[in-house]
């Protein structure tokens, strides 16, 4: 008989819990705030109860001073806090004193693949938050990038549901300990933006568990979020804020969810279902406050007998009970805050540096020696392009933000002349017409100097929250003007600055050194220039596969993209993105995992104490990654697994672990990957269980998900 490997059986014995506890956010408090909150709840009329239910304005929820209980105030976002907004309209307060620390945006946070700059991130979004007098903080962002088009891609993370598991742990860690509730978003399936307030989507139970829901499950069972936003989008024919299955059977019951669900903006459409369903905070709605779904009209189907007021009193408790993880009730006790900071600008700087990538580097074009170099051509609107106040929700008033040619420019000093040509010109999307004056005068200074550097990529009338791209091109004539810059003088680099693949195979097979810079916070310029100088070694990976074009990537394969009739199907299921490419033989331009480095690093045979595991066990895994070049470096080993023998076909291989580990060069360093056995199952949908038959699991050591440098075998009991 095979032998099963069933991760459920505890979450179920979670679940009867829950359900009886009655206050469920109250579960992890102690018996002294349970018994508060239900004092509270006591004293409380219908209509104070439900006044905490819902927005009096666009991002604060109503206090009951009579009771001590403060108003509550959630900011959005997931890589800054964002400025201060009207509380009736959208439009900014323009306060003097809320620019804030800007962070590289999702993808560039993935980028790193370092968790510590996760957690790190987190605790001085918390400081920053708590500086400002907010309690929830909207992010992290944790959606599946699927599609090279979706217009959110650089506010989320990766296309591998691991590595956003990871980065959303340690965020959600860092910024909670902070006395700050973060707010995962956007639950579930908002993996494009065309319609998302109307599209249902539809997938398989076996995506949503492996490919979409692992970063939320994380959340949760990991990092204890204490709250959830639900997205815009419907679920299997359901709308995400009153869908019983995402919200109560899923999330509560069976992961074990005991904090908040709140609505996206205007993402609420009925009272009595989403009551139901388990919603708690309606934000956003448009309409007046009192006429929120949430609101009069709560009060009166309670009032009517259509809904119990214990259900109203279990969502106020789940408020209360975050306040009270939050310590708001104990304002002595909780974390102060700090905005600004020296400290906390480092931490974008070292975030900023460690998520480029260099994806190409023929003949040691790169760093630039400034030894060699008298003068150099910076190129590009990319160039002199501030990013941080745009993308929509997530946008920064940024205390500053070094732009690449100001990096550049801090960091030659008098060392070699920098000389500047805007080459093409910002203009309304969608825009493909090359200025040829522009390109002309750009290719002559190209020609003039020693190098040239042209800043290309994407902005945010493109990475861009309600809208996704047109196309995958790069916009503005930029094709014609890199290649014309490349003509002029062959020792050309491209930098992308953009969120979200973009189409480099006009010019990738011309130009010798690229690399991937992403919207790269206050600090970008600085960590840009470091890494083109020399000064850092890159060891940015990149978080999603970037395709030839975009027909080649899963969604747009299979033409699910954006589906039609407002219904998209996730046909290519499991398959996203290197899932997609290995499984069905497709090279894409560069592979999930891609970034090289300055120095050169090797990887020993792995190896393993038994060829035998059981399902309870640890796998250890040991290899040693030696630096053998001559600078100092990074490296981010990927282990990947591969599960030839399950009975449903499992793709090609997945990643299940890395580490990035930092060497000085010539320096060795022995590895050891534990992995739980349970962590290598499958989510077999017919037996809706997850399973780990026995047998043979290749383990797939390597440098990219295409570069795979060592292999060994164990086979599972
Ligand atoms: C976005 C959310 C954001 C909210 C508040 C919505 O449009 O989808 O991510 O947190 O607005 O600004």
């Amino acid at each position: 008989m095979k032998a099963k490997f069933r991760l459920f059986c505890l979450t179920a014995l979670l679940m009867l819990v829950n359900i009886n506890s009655g206050l469920y956010a109250a579960d992890k408090l102690s018996g002294k705030e349970e018994k508060k909150i239900r004092s509270l709840i006591s004293k409380m009329s219908l209509e104070e109860k439900v006044s905490l239910l819902h927005g009096n304005s666009k991002f604060y929820v109503e206090a009951i001073p009579r009771l001590g209980i403060p108003e509550l105030a959630l900011s959005d976002g997931p890589h800054g806090v964002r400025a201060e907004i009207n509380r009736d309209n959208w439009n900014y307060a323009g306060w003097t004193n809320d620019s804030s620390t800007y962070f590289p945006t999702g993808t560039a946070l993935a980028a790193s693949w370092n968790i510590d700059l996760a957690r790190l991130r987190g605790e001085v979004l918390g400081e920053e938050a708590r500086f400002r007098g907010k309690d929830i903080l909207l992010g992290p962002g944790v959606n599946i990038i699927r599609s090279p088009l979706c217009g959110r891609n650089f506010e989320y993370m990766s296309e591998d549901p691991y590595l956003v598991a990871q980065m959303t742990t340690a965020y959600i860690q860092g910024l909670q300990s902070r006395d700050v509730a973060a707010c995962v978003k956007h639950y579930i399936a908002n993996n494009q933006e065309t319609d998302r307030a109307t599209v249902d989507v539809n997938m398989s139970d076996r995506a949503l568990h492996e490919i979409y829901l692992p970063a939320f499950k994380a959340a949760v069972q990991e990092a204890g979020t204490y709250s959830i936003m639900t997205a815009y989008n419907k679920f299997r024919g359901f709308w995400c804020a009153e869908n019983p299955y995402l919200l109560d059977s899923l999330m509560r019951q069976e992961l074990g969810f005991d904090g908040i669900f709140v609505s996206d903006w205007n993402g609420t459409h009925s009272t009595l279902a989403s009551a139901r369903a388990g919603l708690d905070l309606e934000m956003g709605t448009d309409k007046p406050y009192n006429e929120y779904y949430f609101a009069q009209a709560l009060i009166d189907a309670v009032r009517k007998g259509e809904l119990p007021e214990s259900l109203i009193d279990r969502k106020v408790a789940g408020i209360l009970g975050l306040m009270m993880k939050l310590k708001i009730f104990d304002p002595a006790g909780r974390f102060e805050g700090s905005m600004n900071t020296p400290e906390h600008q480092q931490a974008t700087y070292r975030s900023a540096a460690e998520s480029i990538v260099l994806l190409k580097n023929e003949d040691n074009i790169l760093p630039l020696d400034p030894a060699q170099l008298k003068s150099l051509a910076v190129i590009g609107d990319n160039a002199i392009r501030k990013h941080s106040f745009g993308g929509q929700s997530s946008e920064i008033k940024a205390l500053y933000e070094v732009t690449p040619l100001e990096g550049l420019k801090n960091r030659a000093g008098a060392q070699f002349e920098i000389r500047f040509a805007r080459g093409y010109q910002k203009s309304q999307r969608p825009s493909n017409r090359p200025d040829r004056a522009l390109i002309d005068e750009a290719a002559a200074l190209a020609a003039q100097c020693d190098a040239a550097v042209v800043m290309a990529g994407l902005n945010h009338d493109y990475d861009t929250e309600s809208r996704d791209k047109p196309d995958m091109a790069l916009p503005y004539g930029q094709l014609e003007l890199i290649r014309a810059v490349i003509k002029a003088n062959p020792k050309t680099i491209v930098v992308i600055i953009a969120g979200s693949a973009v189409d480099m195979s006009g010019f990738n097979y011309r130009v010798p050194g690229l690399l991937w810079a992403w919207y790269n916070g206050m600090e970008g310029g600085n960590a840009l220039a470091d890494v083109l100088l020399g000064k850092i070694n890159p060891s940015g990976k990149m978080p999603f596969s970037l395709p030839v074009c975009l027909d080649q990537s899963n969604a747009h394969a299979l033409g699910e993209f954006p589906g039609r009739n407002r219904q998209v199907d996730f046909f290519d299921d499991i398959f996203v993105g290197y899932r997609w490419f290995d499984t069905y033989n497709i090279a894409p331009l560069y592979p999930f995992g891609h970034g090289l480095s300055y120095t050169q690093f090797e990887y020993s045979k792995p190896r393993v104490d038994k060829e035998e595991w059981s399902m309870d066990e640890k796998l250890r895994l040991r290899m040693v990654l030696s630096n053998t070049g001559r600078r100092d470096g990074a490296e981010v080993v990927q282990l990947y697994v591969s599960d030839p023998e399950s009975e449903l076909p499992r793709p090609l291989k997945e990643l299940k672990a890395f580490q990035k580990v930092f060497l000085k060069a010539g320096e060795s360093r022995e590895l050891v990957f534990e992995l739980p056995l349970g962590s290598l199952a499958y989510y077999n949908d017919i037996k809706q269980e997850w399973l780990l038959e026995p047998g043979l699991i290749n383990c797939l050591l390597g440098s990219s998900s295409g570069d795979l440098r060592q292999q060994i075998n164990i086979k599972v009991k």
